[in-house]
C-alpha cells in the first residue's frame, strides 16, 4: 500500500499505441492506492482500448473531447483548465513520439496537449514507440527540451515492439510507473535532501560455482522501507542481496551476493549516508575456500569449513563511536528465536545503534516470506515500544516516520516548489 497515493490525484493522459493497454492495470493500480484517477484519451488511443474500460477501472468519467465538460466536486466544468488545476501528478502512458514532439513545441490541438500545457505541476512520462523513431535526433531534442523543464521520464525499455521486432521502445510496466510515480509525488516530503542507505535480503556465501549457503530471507522487510523512505522524498540507495520480491522503483539499486560484497558497497556509500538501515540477513561466516569447479561426492568434501564474514553494522558502530564520519542515524534489525529482548539490547549496544527492531522469527505472522511482522522497538536511551501485528509496509511506514521525528523533520512543509522550473 502506498500511503502517499491516498486522496492525490492523477491525470492519466493515454496516447496512440498498443501500449495503451498496459494502462488499464496502471490505472487500475493508483485506484487500488486510493489516488483518484482522471483519464484523458487521444482519438487514437480510444481506438486501441475504448474509454469506457478506464471508466469502469476508475469509476470516474473518461475525457477525449476538447469541449466535453468535466465533473468536478459536483460542478459542471469545462475541460481542460478544470482538469489541468486540479491534478497532483499528470502521467502521460505511453507517450508517443508525436504526444512527445506536441509538449516539447508547446502545440494544443487536442485536449490531453492543451490540459499538459495548461498544467504547471510534477509530470512523468512514459514513452513507447519503435526504436529508430526513439533514437531519431528529433525524439531525443524533445526528450531533452522537455526533461530541462523539469519532466520525468520513466523508460523506455528494451523489448519486444509492435513492429515484430526487438529494441528499446517498449513502455516501462505498469507496476514500475506506479513506483517511479510515488517517487514523484513524494519528491520535497520530510526527507527531502538525505540519503537513506538501506540493506536487504540474504547474503549468499558460494561453496562452488552451483551451491551456496544462504538464509530465508526474501529481502520484504527491505524493500517496504526503500520504497517508505523514497515516498518520504529521501534519496534512497537499497544495497541488496537477492531478493524473492520486485525491487522498488525510484531508488538506486546496488545488487551484491555476498556480506564481503555487501560490506564494500555500505563503506564505500558511508560518507554520503544520513540514515542507515540494516534490514539484511548478512551471513555471519562462509566457506574459507570456495572451489573453482563444482564439488563432487567425497569424503574430504564432507566438511566445509568457515571464516567468519565483516559484520557491517558492527564496523558503522565502532567508527562512530571513534568520533569518524557516520550517518546521524543507524537501524539495525533483530531477527530472533530466543532470548528476544536479551539479544535486541545486547545488538543495540554491541552495534552502537540508535535504534533496534526486533521481531520474533518463529512467530507465524513474522517471520521470513509473509506479508506481516510484529516488532518491538528498542531506542538508546531506554525507550521501548511493542507495536501491534503490521504488514511490513506499515512497519516500514511507521519506521521511517520515527526517523522524520528523530530528525527533527515533523514540521517538514518541503523546499520545493511544486511548480516544475519553466
Ligand atoms: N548485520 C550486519 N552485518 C553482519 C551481520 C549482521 O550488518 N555481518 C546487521 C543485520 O543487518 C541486522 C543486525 O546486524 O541489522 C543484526 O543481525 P543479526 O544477524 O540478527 O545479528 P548478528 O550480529 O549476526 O548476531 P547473532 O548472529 O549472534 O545473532
Amino acid at each position: 500500500m502506498a500511503p502517499i497515493l491516498s486522496g492525490k490525484r492523477i491525470m492519466l493522459g493515454i496516447s496512440g499505441g498498443i501500449a495503451a493497454y498496459k494502462s488499464v492495470t496502471l490505472a487500475s493500480r493508483f485506484t487500488q492506492a486510493n489516488a483518484l484517477v482522471d483519464v484523458i484519451m487521444t482519438h487514437s488511443a480510444a481506438k486501441f482500448v475504448a474509454p469506457v474500460t478506464f471508466q469502469s477501472i476508475t469509476q470516474r468519467s473518461v475525457a477525449t473531447d476538447t469541449f466535453e465538460f468535466w465533473h468536478d466536486a459536483g460542478r459542471l466544468r469545462i475541460g481542460h483548465v478544470a482538469l489541468a488545476h486540479a491534478a497532483d501528478l499528470f502521467i502521460i502512458a505511453p507517450a508517443t513520439a508525436h504526444t512527445i514532439a506536441r509538449l516539447a513545441h508547446g502545440l494544443s490541438d487536442d485536449l490531453l496537449s492543451i490540459t499538459a500545457l495548461s498544467y504547471k505541476g510534477p509530470m512523468l512520462l512514459a514513452p513507447a514507440m519503435e526504436t529508430n523513431m526513439w533514437t531519431h535526433p528529433a525524439t531525443m531534442r524533445n526528450v531533452q527540451a522537455l526533461r530541462d523543464w523539469g519532466v520525468d521520464f520513466i523508460g523506455p525499455e528494451e523489448g519486444r515492439l509492435a513492429s515484430g521486432e526487438v529494441g528499446e521502445g517498449r513502455v516501462a510496466e505498469p507496476e514500475d510507473i506506479f513506483e517511479v510515480a510515488c517517487k514523484v509525488i513524494g519528491r520535497g516530503g520530510p526527507l527531502d535532501g538525505l540519503r537513506v542507505l538501506i540493506t536487504a535480503g540474504g547474503t549468499r556465501e558460494p561453496i562452488d560455482p552451483v551451491r551456496f549457503m544462504g538464509n530465508h530471507s526474501t529481502g520484504k522487510m527491505g524493500a517496504a522501507l526503500a520504497r517508505a523512505a523514497r515516498d518520504l522524498g529521501a534519496e534512497t540507495v537499497l544495497v541488496h542481496a537477492p531478493l524473492s520480491v520486485h525491487p522498488p522503483g525510484g531508488v538506486s539499486l546496488m545488487p551484491v551476493h555476498t556480506a564481503q560484497q555487501m560490506f564494500g558497497a555500505v563503506m564505500e556509500q558511508l560518507p554520503r549516508t544520513d540514515v542507515l538501515i540494516g534490514a539484511a540477513a548478512v551471513a555471519d561466516y562462509r566457506p574459507t575456500r570456495s572451489s573453482n569447479q563444482k564439488l563432487k561426492k567425497s569424503p574430504e568434501n564432507q566438511v566445509i569449513t568457515l571464516e567468519r564474514t565483516p559484520d557491517i553494522l558492527q564496523e558503522v558502530g565502532t567508527r562512530r563511536e571513534e568520533g569518524g564520519p557516520g550517518p546521524r542515524l543507524v537501524i539495525g534489525f533483530a531477527a530472533e528465536t530466543n532470548d528476544l529482548e536479551a539479544n535486541a539490547l545486547d545488538k543495540l549496544k554491541r552495534k552502537n545503534l540508535d535504534l533496534v527492531v526486533l521481531n520474533d522469527v518463529t512467530a507465524p505472522d513474522s517471520g521470513f516470506a509473509v506479508d506481516t511482522n510484529r516488532v518491538t522497538l528498542f531506542e538508546r536511551g531506554g525507550n521501548r515500544e511493542a507495536w501491534p501485528l503490521m504488514s511490513k509496509d506499515e512497519v516500514a511506514q511507521a519506521i521511517l516516520q520515527r526517523v522524520v521525528v528523530r530528525l527533527g523533520r515533523l514540521d517538514w512543509k518541503g523546499s520545493q516548489s511544486r511548480e516544475r522550473d519553466r
